[in-house]
Parts: C-alpha cells; structure tokens; sequence
C-alpha cells in the first residue's frame, strides 16, 4: 500500500512524524510537497495528493495544513476521494470502517504529533467494512457523478 503525502508550510514538521510512521510500518509514500516553510498555497499540493490516489498511482493519501480543512476541501474536489478530516484516532477508525476514505486529512496547528500519529496509524490499519456501508459509499460516488439522491 503506498501512501500519498502533502502538506502547506505549515505541516512539514508533521508530515515528517508520519513518514517516520510509514518506514517503520514498512508503507512506501510518495511525497507531493511542499517541502519548505515559505508561505504556499495548499489546494496545490493537496490536489497533487489527492489526484495520485485518484488515479491509482497510490493506494491512499495522507494531507496536512494548519487546520486540515483546507486540504480536506482541496482532496474532496478530486473525482473519486473521500477524505476525512480527523482530531482523534475515533474518527480514524470509523471513517475506515464506515466510509472507506481513502485520504486521511489532519491540522497539525490542531492536534500535537503523538496524537497525530496515533490517528494515523489507526487510520492506516482499519479496514472498510463493507456490507450496508459499501450501499452508502456507492451513493457518494452516484452523488459524485451528478445522481438525484432524491
Ligand atoms: C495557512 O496559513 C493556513 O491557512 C492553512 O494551513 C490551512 O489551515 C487552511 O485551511
């Protein structure tokens, strides 16, 4: 499973913690920037993430900025991602086992590291359930595609 990465300048410090997370995990990532601390635009680089899993290039993406909901914004504009936004490993658990997010979103001016990289790494070993979920997430795609929920 290999894991997109992005991040704004305010979030490398974080997404550093995280690929400290995936080597001893043994996940390979693909980082799609930034990777300075100037001032920078983040739908850039979380589109590039987003785009990647989107694509299949990566099986999943992980995107950081201040709050994590700008990059969440950016992420759920591509066709085909469903990224969730989380502050706590709960969250993590059952956006996996409910709504098969295939991006994890975090604030790293939100949430400290461990906290961080407790969400993640329950965010990154939970499974889809399936079963009456897989009917909903089926529903976003329709959602997705210009489908009348009705
Ligand atoms: C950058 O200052 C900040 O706006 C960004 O990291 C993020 O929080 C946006 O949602």
């Amino acid at each position: 499973m290999t894991i997109a990465l992005a991040c704004d300048h305010s979030a490398l410090d974080m997404k550093e913690m995280v690929k400290g997370l995936l080597d001893e995990m043994g996940l390979p990532y693909r980082d799609f920037g930034t990777n300075t601390t100037d001032s920078c635009d983040y739908p850039v680089f979380a589109a590039r993430a987003a785009k990647a899993v989107a694509s299949g290039e990566c099986d999943r993406g992980i995107v950081i900025c201040g709050t994590g909901i700008g990059v969440s914004i950016a992420a759920n504009k591509v066709k085909g991602v469903r990224c969730a936004l989380c502050s706590e490993p709960y969250s993590a658990k059952l956006t996996r086992l409910h709504n098969d997010s295939n991006v994890l979103a975090m604030g790293a001016r939100v949430i400290g590291p461990e906290l961080a990289r407790m969400i993640a790494e329950t965010w990154l070993t939970t499974p889809f359930e399936g079963g009456r979920h897989q009917r909903r997430v089926d529903l976003l795609t329709a959602l997705e595609e210009g489908t009348d929920l009705g």
